[in-house]
């Protein structure tokens, strides 16, 4: 099988319009006084993630930290696991957590995450994803904040890869498989 870049589906000005309005909504809701720790799940999510913090406001207390993670498990397991490669540099115990993904799909990856973090006792913990796979979820996960319902199709760009590749489109593009 071989891919070749397809049409567009989102382009970059669409992205980053919905990346301002996001980062607003995350701001208005948090409020600035109250720090946030943004915790971006490599390697997709760290384009939209640099993005979406430097919309937020100067006065607002944002750290940023980075997780790497692989879930394992299906349907028919409930249990999953989540293998952590990197780990978070610091605690987020009492802290108001942001998660960032680029994609969810079947959604096994975040409720194994959500679970994870959750046991680490933050104050609050949030879930904001760039694109939803909504047709292809397993598992129910709770999204705070989505940027946009996609249906289910190959696309690459803006941090989505193709075995590796066209993470570094600025545009979302279709994958045509042939
Ligand atoms: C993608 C995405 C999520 C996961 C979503 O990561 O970033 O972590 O898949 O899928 P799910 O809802 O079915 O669990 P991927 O494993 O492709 O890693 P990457 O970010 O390094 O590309």
């Amino acid at each position: 099988m071989s891919y070749r870049l397809g049409e567009v589906i989102l382009s970059r000005e669409t992205i980053s319009r919905r990346v301002k309005e996001m980062a607003a909504e995350i701001a208005n809701d948090n409020g600035r006084d109250k720090g946030i720790v943004v915790v971006g799940i490599l390697t997709g999510a760290a384009f939209f993630l640099t993005d979406l913090v430097r919309e937020m406001p100067e006065d607002m207390d944002v750290r940023v930290d980075f997780m790497s993670v692989a879930s394992y498990g299906d349907n028919t397991t409930s249990s999953g696991v989540v293998r952590i490669f990197h780990d978070l540099k610091s605690s987020i115990e009492g802290k108001n957590v942001l998660v960032v993904e680029d994609i969810v799909d079947s959604g096994l990856t975040l409720s194994h995450l959500i679970e994870l973090l959750n046991g680490r006792h933050p104050a609050s913990l949030k879930v904001c994803v760039l694109l939803d796979k909504y047709e292809r979820r397993k598992t129910e996960v709770n999204v705070d904040y989505c940027g946009f319902r996609i249906p289910d199709k190959f696309v690459v760009g803006y941090g989505l890869d193709c075995a590796g590749m066209w993470r570094h489109l600025k545009d979302i593009k279709y994958v045509i498989e042939e």
